[in-house]
């Protein structure tokens, strides 16, 4: 039996944003366009789907905004529509609009969402879109990049002052329960440490005996990204640091501006792709699936299997950066 075709579908982006959401849209939309079908804009995530606040994009709905960070569609994390009944009425206002199928960008949060209303009858396709890459069935979320050169640029400058104070600046980064943005982070900047919630800290073997080491070799100051949520944030590490060695120790919680900014090339092209793909996937009748980078490749897997794979930090990585950064 020939699997039925979605001509109206919506797109929307949940949970935080990342830098490459705008680019991930145009690609959706115009890719829609071009397929003949028609494309409801949804706003603020599922909390829009439940409103009915979306609207009919056209070509030049997605104009000039490949370059541009945040989300146009704006986003939001909805508890309304995460209960049995949200996800009812969601599929509803799907019925009442005719959309045949949803691109939904986001996080894990997200993904959950499109699986239940996948389950409830609406086919949806997600597209992994957050600056911590803690996606586990994709290789690669979009938004990472940007971030990752953002928090680069912010630690650069807290080098410079670091040196000229012969401090220690702690740097707390965002990744909510991953390494994946402390662990890259810290590498690009030659951290001494890198304290990531994968891997329990030694604070006297990693932090103070190395900093004493370095000291003896003629190092002054210190960078340590930490992960936010490990070792009580950067304000607490901070203050440890420096009653354990005396050294002047500064607490920098770069925050929210890690989200923020033009995306990146390689942000702006897999936003592309994936958007694409997902369009291609709901044109084919195909849903319940996340489009996701594998072996560098844009493919795609089912939802539910995605939610249940996991995924690790590069440990290669940070056991050569601990032996290097001296
Ligand atoms: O998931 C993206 C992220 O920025 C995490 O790194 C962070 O833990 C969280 O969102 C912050 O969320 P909010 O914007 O709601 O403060």
């Amino acid at each position: 039996m020939a699997e039925k075709k979605q001509r109206t579908i919506g797109v929307l982006t949940s949970g935080g944003d990342a830098p490459g959401m705008n680019a991930a849209i145009r690609a959706v939309v115009r890719s829609a366009l071009t397929k003949g079908m028609k494309v409801y804009g949804i706003r603020r995530g599922y909390n829009g789907l439940l409103d009915g606040d979306m609207y009919d994009m056209g070509i030049r709905s997605v104009s000039e905004i490949i370059h541009r960070g945040g989300t146009i569609l704006y986003t939001a994390r909805s508890a309304e529509f995460n209960t049995p009944e949200g996800v009812q009425e969601a599929r509803k206002m799907c019925e009442r609009k005719g959309i045949q199928g949803l691109v939904t960008i986001g996080g894990d949060g997200t993904f959950r969402g499109a699986r239940d209303l996948c389950e409830a009858g609406v086919p949806c396709i997600g597209i992994p879109g957050t600056i911590d890459n803690d996606i586990s069935c994709s290789e690669y979320t979009i938004g990472f990049d940007t971030a990752l050169n953002t928090a680069m640029q912010m630690v650069d400058k807290l080098r410079d002052t670091a040196m000229s104070h012969d401090r220690c600046s702690v740097v707390e980064v965002m990744g909510r329960h991953a390494g994946y943005m402390a662990l890259n982070i810290g590498v690009a900047c030659g951290a001494l440490a890198i304290v990531v919630p994968e891997k329990p800290l030694d604070f006297e073997r990693e932090i103070v005996e190395k900093m004493f080491y370095t000291q003896s070799t003629g190092k002054r100051h210190f960078i340590i990204v930490v992960a936010e949520g490990c070792a009580g944030g950067a304000n607490d590490l901070a203050k440890k640091i420096t009653e354990a060695t005396g050294i002047e120790a500064r607490a920098t919680i770069l925050g929210h501006v890690q989200r923020g900014g033009s995306p990146t090339l390689r942000d702006r092209v897999t936003a592309t792709e994936m958007g694409f793909r997902a369009v291609d996937l709901l044109e084919a009748g195909v849903g319940n699936r996340v489009v996701v980078v594998k072996n560098g490749l844009i493919t795609d897997i089912g939802i539910t299997e995605g939610l249940e794979m996991s995924k690790q930090i590069d440990f290669d990585l940070l056991n050569m950066s601990e032996k290097i950064s001296i």
